[in-house]
């Protein structure tokens, strides 16, 4: 089949989704699928519908690659994909949303307030952060609503570190998720359907250098080391890939996912998201999970490109 790789995009994600793009079109190529690599931009609009590809793998990680918007218009165009459906990807997309349906389901999540810039300014944000602080207690977690590759994320550790955080996240979103902060082993599950139903690969477990696993943690070879799988208790190990795999059930997800969860001091997992289109470059956690589970990275993608084109 031919196959569209979409990456770039102008999300504030572009540069890690041509990585993703580059690592995505080199594995189909090597499982011996033609593919193509493609920005997403308005020229693709005639492609889809004169030239229309067998499947489309998106490779955009931020806005429109994962808040649904394009899913929506490959659906509308009747090109088919691999990933999450439009309303799915919207769901998991927005963080206050995806944690509410995780809470209805009685999966854990940390505790959080979800906060509109108009709230912000209206309240004063004396009196907002104040009440925050009471609410959720220190340490907090400040990221935009929706985002991702720790954009614009903080941890605050002290109440005068609050007003910077969110001027900082502010920077990326209008809304503001504040979340208690979980201590413990940050962790990812890769969640993968070949047709046999919804599976866990090993979790990956994180220790960025410095401790944060920022932006820089992410993308910079050498900045954080990760351990696959991840150091837990057989037991534990067993509940975090069924917390992942409730999450990517929860949230209606297909193909792929990958949930990321801090595991605290009890061994208790609480997701803090998921991502419908998880980071594919090469210092990101599913390929890594995919060669620590012993699996070819091209072969699931083809796996997945034929599912999607039949
Ligand atoms: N948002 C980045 C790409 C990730 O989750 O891997
Ligand atoms: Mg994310």
């Amino acid at each position: 089949p031919h196959v569209l790789v979409l990456a770039g995009g102008l999300s504030y994600e572009r540069d890690v989704s041509l990585r993703s793009g580059r690592r995505v079109l080199d594995a189909l190529r090597g499982a011996g699928l033609s593919a193509e690599l493609r920005d997403a931009d308005v020229s693709l609009l005639p492609t889809l519908r004169e030239d229309p590809p067998d499947a489309v793998v998106i490779a955009l990680h931020g806005a429109t690659g994962e808040d649904g918007s394009l899913r929506g218009v490959l659906d509308l165009c009747e090109v088919p994909y691999v990933g999450c459906t439009a309303a799915a990807s919207r769901l998991a997309w927005d963080k206050p949303s995806a944690k509410s349906m995780l809470r209805e389901k009685a999966i854990r999540t940390p505790d959080w307030v979800a906060l509109p810039h108009d709230r912000f300014s209206e309240l004063g944000a004396v009196a907002v952060l104040d009440r925050i602080a009471d609410r959720l207690g220190l340490p907090l977690m400040v990221k935009p609503a929706q985002g991702g590759s720790g954009l614009g994320a903080a941890v605050v550790r002290d109440p005068a570190e609050l007003p910077a955080a969110m001027v900082g996240c502010f920077a990326y979103d209008s809304t503001a998720l504040v979340e208690r902060y979980v201590a413990g082993m940050d962790v990812a599950v890769s969640v993968l359907d070949l047709g046999e139903g919804p599976i866990a690969l090993p979790a990956v477990e994180i220790v960025p250098r410095n401790g944060v696993y920022d932006y820089a943690a992410r993308y910079t070879a050498g900045l954080t080391t990760w351990h696959t799988p991840a150091r837990l208790s057989p037991p534990v190990a067993e509940s975090v890939a069924s917390t992942a795999l409730a999450a990517h059930e929860a949230l209606g997800l297909r193909d792929l996912s990958r949930v990321d969860l801090i595991v605290d001091a009890d061994g208790v997992p609480h997701v803090l998201e998921v991502n419908v289109s998880p980071g594919m470059t090469e210092t990101s956690l599913l390929p890594l999970a995919v060669q620590a589970g012993g699996l070819d990275f091209g072969k699931i993608l083809a796996t997945l490109v034929s599912r999607a084109a039949a």
